[in-house]
């Protein structure tokens, strides 16, 4: 006897994400996935969703997931006409910058950034004058128009490869004195940095590190370098959100700490249930502006896309080209 599968789509996806989603918080998701899913098709749309979104955006909605350097490399492929971030706004100009002529839309343009936040043009242009001749390599979490006044970008999955690629002995690096600082420690280029923080990994102390593995033995502790460098410094490793996956899914720890925004924990144990996640978490307010709803809302109304301007967007798209081709 056959039986039919009468499970809707978004039914049959509960599966994925049983784990980290009760069920009694199921239903207020799945009209939402059902019709993102059938407005995906009708417009021609992908989702690029990264990785601190919530899991029923991740796992359930998104066409790519990843770090802000997989999603930028990804957003410069493909012929999907429209795209849509699930991600904080300057990843959405980011997928502008490298996509002139499709629709992006960001489904709630609120969704800004504190590291985004922390730098102007006008900064840029007086480091610049502080500190003549050195290049300016700038982080993708800014606007694109610090990233037009810019040299290059870089992202934490790159920045120290960046940074060396330039031959020179003292580069400006911008906005995260974090990531500066980290970077610092692992080249003999002199780094001037930027005084910009991320809200949500600069409030992780190295005291948090030594209680949880108190707390947790055993635990492998992996941190993001948007950390302080004292909290880098008592992690097993350090690195982008991809390259935490990465070193998860290759070393297989039995406890693992995910020294970064909350989502992730969640939507990485989905793939690996025989792993203890530990949560040491910290939510991005910005990330969490992004909702199912607001994701839906974006396809049905066509609001929400990012524009730039033609003057900025020439001398950005040529900051975060000249990273993409290292
Ligand atoms: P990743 O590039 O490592 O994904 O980081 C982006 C970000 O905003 C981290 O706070
Ligand atoms: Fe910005 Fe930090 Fe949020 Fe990432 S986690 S988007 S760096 S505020």
């Amino acid at each position: 006897m056959t039986l039919l599968d009468v499970r809707t789509p978004a039914a049959a996806l509960y599966e994925r994400v049983r784990k980290v989603i009760p069920p009694i918080e199921w239903p207020a998701f799945e009209a939402d996935i059902e019709a993102i899913l059938r407005l995906k098709r009708e417009r021609g749309a992908i989702v690029l969703a990264h990785n601190y979104q919530s899991p029923e955006i991740f796992h359930c909605v998104a066409d790519v997931v990843g770090d802000s350097l997989a999603l930028a490399r990804e957003a410069a492929k493909g012929d999907a006409p429209v795209i849509v971030m699930a991600g904080v706004h300057f990843m959405a100009e980011t997928a502008k910058l490298l996509n002139p002529s499709k629709t992006v839309l960001i489904p709630d343009p609120e969704a800004g950034c504190s590291l985004a936040e922390s730098i102007t043009p006008e900064d840029v242009a007086l480091l610049r004058q502080a500190y003549p001749g050195a290049p300016v390599v700038t982080y993708v979490n800014t606007s694109a128009a610090v990233k037009a006044a810019s040299d290059i970008c870089c992202t934490s999955a790159n920045a120290l490869k960046v940074v060396e690629s330039l031959g020179v002995p003292r580069v400006v690096m911008t906005p995260d004195e974090f990531l500066a600082r980290n970077v610092a420690a692992q080249t003999k280029v002199e780094i001037i940095a930027w005084r910009g923080r991320c809200e949500v990994h600069e409030q992780f102390t190295a005291a948090d590190i030594r209680e949880l593995r108190e707390s947790y033995p055993g635990a492998v502790v992996l941190a993001h370098p948007e950390c302080p460098p004292e909290v880098v410094a008592e992690a097993d490793f350090a690195g982008s959100t991809a390259d935490m996956i990465g070193y998860v899914g290759k070393n297989r720890p039995a406890r693992v700490a995910l020294v970064t925004e909350c989502s992730m924990s969640d939507n990485v144990s989905v793939q690996y249930p025989d792993i203890e996640f530990v949560r040491p978490c910290a939510l991005c307010p910005h990330m969490k502006r992004i909702t199912l709803g607001k994701i839906r809302r974006a396809l049905e109304t066509m609001r929400g896309e990012v524009t730039i301007d033609p003057a900025v967007a020439a001398p950005a798209r040529r900051a975060v080209e000249r990273m993409l081709a290292l």
